[in-house]
């Protein structure tokens, strides 16, 4: 009877906490200024509901819930590479409607931002790559956005170098170097590309961020950065524990690979 009332306990102040998550006052209550990204999953703002005191330092809800590894990671990535000079752009493949892009326009405002993307979906001939290779990629539309909405989105629209159509074709005449790269295609074939055009442009100590490195519905991007670090060789790879498993490649000092 005990464990029935405790269960029926923790059950009520789940249900309580999801719809205060979901009540905008709840949210500006607790949006405190100064803490730039709250990101939270809502998975992650239960658990904090129910185990932290309100006491702990509070974390602004205010914006959508997103990955907040992800994001967390970024910014303590670009804090350490902007005190260490890494010198180059930065740039994202697979961009959708910028909701990444945004945390990398924040992260690194003076540098120049490289953004590719169709604007209009994965390309057809992609898609059915990956079909025949065996890899039964998740054919998510990703055509509802646009260049303009993009950079509404982004706070330093007047840094960026927006590269609209297939990528790699979309990538020829640029004589760049890179800090930072986000890759993000989902795809075997422009993940693959992207390595092949960004590693090499990468400064020594930058970091490429590989989204869904560790997603079982694009098994197409492990294959392909797995085949890169096989044929080419990297300096560092290791996983976040984001949402969709981001593998981070870094180039190390010294004129290693
Ligand atoms: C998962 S979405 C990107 C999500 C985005 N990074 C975000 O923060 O929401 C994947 C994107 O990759 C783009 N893409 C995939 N293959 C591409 C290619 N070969 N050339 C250009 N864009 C491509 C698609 O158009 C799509 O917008």
């Amino acid at each position: 009877m005990k464990s029935l009332l405790r269960r029926a306990y923790f059950a009520m102040l789940k249900r309580l906490g999801g719809a205060a998550v979901r009540n905008p006052r709840f949210i500006a209550a607790f949006a405190a200024p100064g803490i730039q990204e709250p990101m939270v999953t809502e998975g992650f703002v239960l658990t904090r509901l129910t185990r932290y005191p309100l006491s702990r330092p509070r974390l602004d809800f205010s914006d959508t819930p997103y990955d907040y590894v992800r994001i967390g990671s970024l910014q303590a990535v670009a804090a350490r590479m902007l005190a260490a000079e890494v010198p180059g752009s930065v740039a994202e493949i697979g961009v959708f409607r910028g909701a990444f892009a945004r945390h990398i326009s924040a992260a690194f405002p003076d540098r120049t931002f490289y953004l590719f993307d169709t604007f209009d979906g994965f390309p057809d001939a992609d898609i059915e790559l990956d079909k025949r290779l065996g890899y039964r990629p998740w054919e998510q539309d990703f055509s509802g956005t646009s260049v303009e909405e993009v950079l509404g989105r982004l706070p330093h629209p007047e840094r960026c170098v927006v590269r609209k159509g297939y990528f790699p074709e979309t990538a020829a005449g640029i004589d760049d170097r890179f800090a930072f790269v986000s890759v993000d295609a989902d795809l075997s074939k422009p993940i693959y590309d992207a390595l092949a055009f960004c590693y090499p442009r990468l400064s020594p100590g930058g970091c490429i961020f590989v989204h869904d490195y560790d997603n079982h519905r694009y098994q197409g991007v492990k294959q392909s950065v797995d085949r890169y670090i096989d044929e080419q060789g990297v300096s560092a790879a290791f996983p976040l524990p984001d949402e969709g498993g981001t593998l981070v490649l870094q180039k190390a000092h010294g004129g290693r690979r």
